[in-house]
This record gives structure tokens, sequence and C-alpha cells, in this order.
């Protein structure tokens, strides 16, 4: 018998093995996503025009990403060097929380918010502050003011927030940032394009601000994996230092200016969404189903005790939904993308069908 032979394994260090796993839900092909807050159309026509028109030779060449950083900050109103582009807004919050979080500090999060900030934080030795806001899912932001510390380091506050779809006002941005000047404050203002409020002007303004955008929603480049983040050239420098020069590939640097012109085919997917969020939060209150006030293109809705079931039976149907009950605070809680009107017309009517097969089996 021939002896087993043991193979060692170099161990990670002891932050990343603690780490929790993040397996996001895959969609099906045919189904109507309406599970991971994406434009559910299409992006501009510009861009496939772009998009068709890259040749096999540019991919031989490294990307460079600075031109198009230059003509993303003239977009924002910034300077070249107060925009640093990135894989995603996932990315730049990675390289933001290197940069600057060490052991003893602290990351402050009014909670439920978007996932990421904790999962890139647990691979950093600072500890996590997590502020609950109450039943209405607004904005705690007293209780947050409170938990200002010396050892606070990055305040992440999602703008408008996911999954309540509520939102921060501009002067309580600017108490929080002149409370903490020594943290970074990071608005991550991924849905934006939704709700119209920005602090992007007090870029450069407020010394310890720093905005996030994303060309994964309204823009309907989430496959792209483009984000951005602006902020003062002080802390931009620090950001560069950990950001690969390579994260932005070429394909989306070619189509970021086309997509940034088209303000038109903007305008109409967000004027869009909005009138579909209105029709389809009537369905939901015609349906008796409680629902969050939303900023954003999704709508949060408590379903209660049979909110896997009822996931279960929406996907049976032809829409993805989210299952949010795993969030703080939001036990039986789904949250639904909004799309066109078409496409919620489908969703309003999966869900009412939904919901009354599950009073049928008497489980609602
Ligand atoms: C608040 C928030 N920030 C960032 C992201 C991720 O953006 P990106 O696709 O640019 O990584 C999401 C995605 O759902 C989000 O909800």
């Amino acid at each position: 018998m021939t002896e087993a032979v043991k193979v060692f394994y170099p161990a990670p260090r002891a932050r990343v093995q603690a780490m929790k796993e993040y397996h996001p839900p895959l969609g099906c092909r045919d189904a109507l996503r309406l599970d991971f807050n994406e434009n559910t159309l299409a992006c501009s026509p510009a861009v496939r025009d772009v998009l068709g028109r890259i040749s096999a030779g540019s991919l031989t060449r490294y990307p460079e990403r600075e031109p198009v950083e230059a003509i993303v900050a003239a977009h924002l109103g910034l300077a070249p060097a107060q925009v640093a582009l990135t894989n995603g807004v996932d990315e730049a919050i990675h390289v933001l929380f290197e940069a600057f979080l060490e052991a003893g500090d602290e990351l402050l999060l009014p909670v439920p918010t978007y996932t990421m900030y904790e999962v890139y934080s647990s691979a950093t030795d600072a500890r996590v502050v997590a502020v609950q806001a109450n039943d209405t899912l607004q904005f705690p932001f007293e209780r947050l003011l409170a938990a200002i510390a010396p050892q606070t380091k990055i305040v992440a506050i999602a703008n408008p927030n996911s999954p309540s779809g509520s939102i921060a006002t501009r002067a309580q941005l600017i108490e929080i940032a002149t409370r903490a000047p020594q943290a970074v404050v990071l608005v991550d203002e991924a849905y934006f394009h939704f709700c119209g409020e920005s602090v992007m002007d007090l870029v450069g303004v407020i010394p310890n601000l720093i905005v996030a955008r994303t060309f994964s929603k309204a823009y309907g480049l989430a496959g792209l994996r483009l984000g951005l983040l602006a902020g003062p050239v002080e802390l931009m420098r620090w950001v560069r230092r950990v950001l690969s020069p390579y994260s932005v590939n070429s394909i989306a640097l070619a189509c970021l200016p086309p997509a940034l012109e088209d303000t038109a085919y903007l305008d109409w997917y967000v004027g869009e969404v909005l009138a579909a969020r209105a029709e389809f939060e009537a369905a939901l209150d015609a349906a008796g189903v409680r629902r969050w006030p939303s900023h954003a293109n999704f709508v949060l809705i408590e379903i209660g005790a049979r909110h896997k079931e009822f996931v279960r039976m929406m996907s049976a149907a032809g829409v993805l939904v989210r299952d949010r009950s795993s969030d703080p605070g939001c036990d039986g809680r789904v949250r639904i993308t909004i799309g066109t009107r078409e496409q919620m017309r489908l969703a309003a009517k999966a869900l009412n069908e939904t919901l009354a097969a599950l009073k049928t089996k008497g489980v609602a």
C-alpha cells in the first residue's frame, strides 16, 4: 500500500480566512431580471455602435485611462486629477478601503446598506461600526452622528441607499463630513440618476468628501465594469497608489465617452423607470403590499415569513426578484428592480398571481 502524500497549502492572512464568501445569485437567461438593479433594457445605441467598431488589433494594447478620465472629469466639472476610473464601484470601494483602513480604525456604516462595504472592510484590519436604521428604514442621521469617534476612518453612505431606497439630505452629508474631519466620507451615488440629488459639486470643496458613481445602473453597462471615484487631489493621489493602472479595460474605455454624450438616451431611460416605478408602486398599494419609499430604480417590499417561497414562485413565473431577508432589519423583505412600464406590468401580474396562490395555500 502506498502512503498518502500530505499536501500543504500556504495559509492566507487570518482576516481573509475569516471573510465570508460572497456568491451573487445566478440569473437564468430568459427570465425578467429584477434582482440586480441593472438597466433592464439596453445601453445607449451610440455605445453599441462603438462596440461594433472595436478592432481585434486594438485589444493587443494596454488600456490608456488618462484621456478618458479627462473626458469624465470635464463632464463632472472637475479636474482630471480629482477623478479615478475604476473596475466598477466595487473596485473603487476595495481600493479606497485598502488605502485608508488599518488596524484600530473604524468603518462607520448605516445599515442595512450595500453588502460590499462590509465584505471589503473584512479584508482589512478595521472594525465595522454598524448603525441600524429603524423600521422606517430612513437614514439614521442622529445615531450615525453619535457613533462618530476619533477612530472613525471611513463613513460609507450609499445615497440613495440599497436595499431601502432611502436618501440622506445634502445638509446631513455636509454635517457628517464636518463632524468627522479625520474620516473619509464616501458618498456612493450609484443610483444618483434616479433621484437627481448629488454632492458631486462639493468635491474639492469639502476636504474629506469622496463621491462614487457607477455606469452599471442607469447607463446599462454593468457587464463592462465601469465606476469612478471623485475627490480632492490630496486624497485621490493615495487612491491612485493602490489602483491598478489597467483595471479598466480598453473596451470599457472606448464605450464611456459615447455613453456620457448620449444624454438623450439616459434621460429617456430614467424617465421610463420613474414612470414605471410610480405605476408599480400604485399596483403594490392596490394589492395591500407594504413598501418603503424609493428614490432609486428598485423598491423594497414586505412579504413576511414566506419570502423564500415568494421569490421561488416569482422565479417560476419568469421574474427574478431579490430576497433581502438576511440584511440587518430586513427579515421577510424582498427588493424588486424597476424596469420599463411594460416589464413592470408583467412583474405586477406575476406578483398578484403569486400572492393569490400563497393565500390559497393558506401561507401568505
Ligand atoms: C450602492 C451600490 N454601490 C455600488 C454598486 C456596484 O456598482 P458596480 O457595478 O459599479 O460595481 C451597487 C450595485 O448593486 C450598489 O447598489
